[in-house]
């Protein structure tokens, strides 16, 4: 099953992310309420990595670290950079991973393709999904814009079916929205 969740389109400022229209409101459980502590967190932290510094790839890289050393059930965090019509490998955290991604192929491809945030709760049952590691077992796949351009995608595997859901989503299109925009010089 394949959820696209969090529809994203080309933005007019420099942001990762359309507002998502209004949803029904979730009921707050423990877990929910700790997620959204957990990447409120996040966004203090990344701001402090990010601040004082311009440098696009030692960004990316503190962004992709930060990402898989404080999200639980997490073992690869990274980015796919568009390099004229294919996504190349960008800073990233976990097992060496495939290089080339071609538009519409894999789960990046396809959510780059789509300018949308993919949620795969089992990745054996998404067609065409691109194996870099054997542990991973679920996947989410965040769109990165600098306005109407499409940068590439951030990528987070899992070893646990059905890790991520809507409120990851949320929180990852919020840290990309964070990240895109401080970036002034961007080097890609
Ligand atoms: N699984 C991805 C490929 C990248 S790796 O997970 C790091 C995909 O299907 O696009």
């Amino acid at each position: 099953m394949t959820s696209r969740s969090v529809k994203k389109k080309p933005a007019t400022k420099k942001t990762a992310a359309k507002k998502k229209p209004a949803k029904k409101k979730r009921a707050a459980t423990p877990e929910s309420t700790a997620k959204t502590q957990l990447y409120a967190n996040l966004v203090v932290q990344l701001l402090s990595l990010l601040k004082g510094e311009q440098d696009f790839i030692a960004n990316a890289a503190n962004f992709s670290a930060l990402l898989f050393n404080s999200l639980p059930n997490v073992n690869w965090a990274g980015f796919y950079f568009l390099r004229g019509d294919e996504l190349v490998l960008g800073p990233f955290q976990g097992n060496p991973a495939c290089v080339r991604i071609p538009m519409g192929i894999g789960v990046c491809g396809v959510a780059a393709q789509q300018c949308e945030t993919i949620i795969v709760p089992n990745v054996h049952e998404f067609p065409g999904h691109i194996a870099c590691d054997v542990a991973s077992n679920s996947e989410i796949v965040v769109p990165l814009f600098d306005g109407e351009r499409l940068l590439g995608v951030l990528d987070l595997d899992s070893p646990a079916i059905g890790r991520f859901d809507d409120q990851d989503a949320e929180g990852l299109n919020e840290l990309v929205t964070v990240f895109v925009a401080h970036e002034e010089g961007l080097g890609i």
